[in-house]
């Protein structure tokens, strides 16, 4: 691992800033994204993916406090931009600008057939906005604009990767070796958290229900309140099993935080009841989040620290997506 010279691997992820993250968010990327970061195989590139949310309408008071708080999060859980930049998508103009572009090489039916956007507007059926439609094509520009070599992504993000990887391969066969054909890849020990009382859903932090999402904020009576409540089955006994969707999320979130494996944790909870096993997972997760929270405390006020990180990271980021930019422009026919 001493030799220098072999290039690193360009990692790059973002997310939408939907205020302070839940733990859906931190267990399913970020500690993730956290762990690549810290363990310098990589050359990490993250991102806050704010020009993606405006194709939901937006409230502006709401949504600018909600990029501070989803930046002070993300800090806090330990993403470190002396490393390596997390940026703001929307500080960085290379970002719509290499959307247009790739726009004009992305079909119609490719787009139509993104099942992203068939969820989203029959959801949004009031604002089927052309931003809505083409969205994918502004995240694939985030991905090729940094020549990345591999994208940690949800499961829900798989076709968006695959649609990036088909326009980059029609790119390159028109101009020759523009972009890096990026991978997507799920993490397998990146947990995907589900609501605790419909465990069929994703974990989301818009759900009516209060005691389905835990968020970063939330205090420890708040998080072992929710984790007593979660909805499981009535045959009290802790494995993983198709069907338990309660049980196995609860394993998965446990496992997740703990690093014990599924059969550990069956071994360890053997003979005992749901109630022992979800105050452990409780405390569990107390225990990691209660750091990450006081510190989300101290920088979420702290304006001047969380305006220094970005400025810095905007910077690098444009610095590093310029070139990829200018060659697009060139190739094309573009003059300077
Ligand atoms: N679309 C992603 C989501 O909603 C966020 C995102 C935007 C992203 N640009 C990206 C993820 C580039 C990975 C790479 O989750």
């Amino acid at each position: 691992m001493e030799n220098t010279n072999d290039k690193k691997q360009i990692v790059f992820s973002a997310i939408q800033p939907s205020g302070t993250i839940t733990l859906g968010n931190y267990l399913g990327a970020v500690k993730n994204w956290v762990k690549m970061q810290q363990s310098g195989e990589f050359d990490c590139i993250y991102a806050l993916a704010d020009l993606h949310t405006i194709t939901v309408r937006q409230t502006p008071s709401v949504m600018r406090q909600n990029i501070i708080n989803a930046y002070a999060s993300i800090l806090a859980c330990g993403i470190d931009v002396e490393k390596s930049p997390f940026f703001i998508q929307s500080h960085n103009p290379n970002h719509a600008q290499m959307a247009w572009v790739l726009n004009c090489y992305t079909q119609f039916g490719e787009l139509s057939r993104m099942t992203q956007f068939k969820d989203k507007s029959a959801k949004h059926a009031d604002n089927i906005n052309a931003g809505l439609f083409t969205y994918p094509s502004l995240m694939a520009g985030d991905i090729l604009l940094y020549q990345a070599d591999k994208v940690p992504v949800g499961s829900d993000q798989k076709q968006h990767i695959e649609l990036t990887r088909d326009i980059a391969q029609r790119f390159n066969s028109i101009y020759g070796e523009v972009f890096k054909i990026p991978e997507g890849f799920i993490p397998k020990d990146g947990a995907r958290v589900m609501s605790l009382q419909n465990p069929t859903a994703k974990m989301s932090k818009s759900d009516e229900n209060v005691n389905a999402c835990v968020l970063l904020t939330d205090d420890n009576d708040t998080i072992m309140r929710k984790f007593k409540r979660a909805i499981t089955d009535s045959e009290a006994h802790v494995c993983y099993k198709e069907g338990k969707d309660g049980i196995n999320n609860l394993m998965s979130i446990y496992s997740s935080v703990t690093g014990l494996s599924f059969e550990q944790i069956e071994h360890d909870f053997e003979g005992k009841g749901y109630g022992d096993f979800k105050v452990a997972v409780g405390e569990a997760v107390i225990n990691e989040l209660e750091p990450i929270r006081k510190r989300y405390e101290q920088f979420v006020k702290d304006k001047k620290y969380i305006t220094e990180c970005y400025t810095k990271s905007d910077e690098l980021a444009f610095k590093i997506s310029r070139r990829t930019m200018d060659k697009v422009m060139k190739k094309i026919g573009f003059i300077k």
